[in-house]
């Protein structure tokens, strides 16, 4: 049974997996930031002046769950994302935030939901007018093959969990009637999760935020596609420095996030870059730097060909930080998820492809223009259900594309 949550405007509820995090702990302070200084923060926000009948944007509220001892302050002096004139102010509000201990690796996949869909309860109880959104932001894991498992009973009958535990805390949420945001690349949309989130009207967007390279990557692909400059190849390099970059040091975990940065090059220009090739010329690494910390760097080599096939290039290099690029877009999709869920959509939605370096669903936008334009119809289908003009006629729930 889903909790019942109110559908009056409240604050939105964030339940965060990796609550002390390096983004999470921006959100925490970001959270905190927008009830004392709503404006520092609502002009990073992409959805500030959308979704009025979500009550103000800046109404939110974080919770969540991680396996590490420290406290959330230790967290963020840990990750140097912020200095400390920034969270400092917040120092005893950040001690308030309630993140419970991560379920104990040794329980099973059944044993493991029930807990964090216990956790969810109190977590509403916390704050009962409030509507929750759940963000997964666990470290990326090793890929697995998904089990194939066809309804969450047989995923229950296995003994151990099967997936990445970022699955457990995912079916937890669905079957709360929370939505889903996945900012990680690791694989948590799995059949049984989306069928139960088809039939519980719960919305699941993902997958791996896109923040830095390659939404800049999907913006140049797109702009040299529109003036029919062909791409030859593409070198992209980053280094970091936070604990993301240290566990992706690892090539099983590294592995995934690595193929939504390459696959997405491809998909956006309609053909396969460097065919004539060898080998492949469409190139992303990924470098764990430790001097850099939170504040990563990016370089992009692009090779392209004009007319008579006459090659040029460009050079990009950003100069990026790493949660701060991406702690606005969590409270981004929280927004956006509570309108589509008070809309009526469940499942994927593949019309968020404008956030996520692999959008999924089905045939999601793949260009930046495509991208921006549905974000628009999809923000228009949410304002004809959730704050009807008097002149438009009424249309029942959304539903996915088909
Ligand atoms: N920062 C970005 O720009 C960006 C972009 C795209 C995707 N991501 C993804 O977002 C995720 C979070 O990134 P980050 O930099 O905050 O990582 P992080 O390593 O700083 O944070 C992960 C947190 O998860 C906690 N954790 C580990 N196992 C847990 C468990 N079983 N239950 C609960 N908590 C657990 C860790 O203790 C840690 O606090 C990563 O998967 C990353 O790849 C980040």
């Amino acid at each position: 049974m889903n909790i019942s949550f109110p559908s009056n405007p409240g604050p939105l509820l964030l339940l965060i997996a990796g609550a002390k995090g390096a983004v999470a702990s921006t959100v925490a302070v970001a959270v905190l930031a927008l009830q004392r200084d709503p404006e520092s923060i609502l002009s990073s926000l992409t959805t500030a002046d959308k979704f009025p009948y979500l009550g103000p944007p800046q109404a939110f509220q974080m919770v969540g769950w991680d396996q590490t001892q420290k406290t959330l302050v230790e967290s963020i002096e840990d990750h140097g994302v912020l200095p400390e004139r920034l969270w400092k102010p917040y120092q005893f509000e950040l001690g308030q935030i309630t993140i419970r201990e991560a379920p104990a690796p040794d329980l099973d996949f059944r044993a493991t939901v029930e807990r964090l869909r216990d956790d969810i309860r109190v977590f509403g109880d916390l704050f009962p007018q409030a509507r929750p959104v759940f963000v997964n932001l666990l470290p990326a894991a090793l890929r697995t093959n998904p089990s194939g498992c066809q309804s969450l009973s047989e995923l229950y009958k296995k003994r151990k969990i099967p997936e990445p535990v970022d699955v457990a805390y995912a079916a937890a949420a669905v079957l709360s009637g929370v939505p889903v945001v996945n900012f990680t690349p690791n694989e948590i949309e799995i059949p049984p999760l989306l069928q139960e989130a088809e039939e519980r009207g719960v919305p699941i967007a993902g997958r791996d935020g896109k923040t830095g390279q390659t939404y800049l990557k999907v913006v140049l692909a797109s702009a040299l596609k529109a003036r029919r400059l062909f791409v030859d190849g593409w070198y992209s390099l980053n280094i970091l420095g936070n604990a993301d970059g240290k566990n992706l040091v690892e090539p099983g975990k590294a592995e995934g996030k690595l193929m939504n940065k390459t696959e997405i090059l491809d998909e956006i220009l309609g053909y396969p870059v460097g065919e004539r090739y060898p080998a492949a010329s469409h190139k992303v690494h990924i470098d764990y730097y430790p001097p850099r910390g939170d504040a990563k760097e990016a370089w992009d080599v692009i090779d392209f060909l004009g007319l008579f096939g006459l090659p040029m290039s460009l050079r990009l290099n950003l100069q990026g930080r790493d949660s701060i690029l991406a702690a606005p877009l969590v409270l981004d999709l929280a927004r956006w998820m509570a309108a589509l869920q008070q809309a009526g959509k469940s499942g994927l939605v593949p019309e968020l492809g404008f956030y996520f370096k692999k959008p999924l669903g089905e045939n999601p936008p793949l260009t930046f223009e495509d991208q921006l334009v549905s974000l628009r119809i999809l923000e228009e289908s949410c304002n004809r259900i959730l704050a009807p003009q008097p002149s438009s006629t009424p249309s029942g729930p959304m539903r996915s594309p088909t």
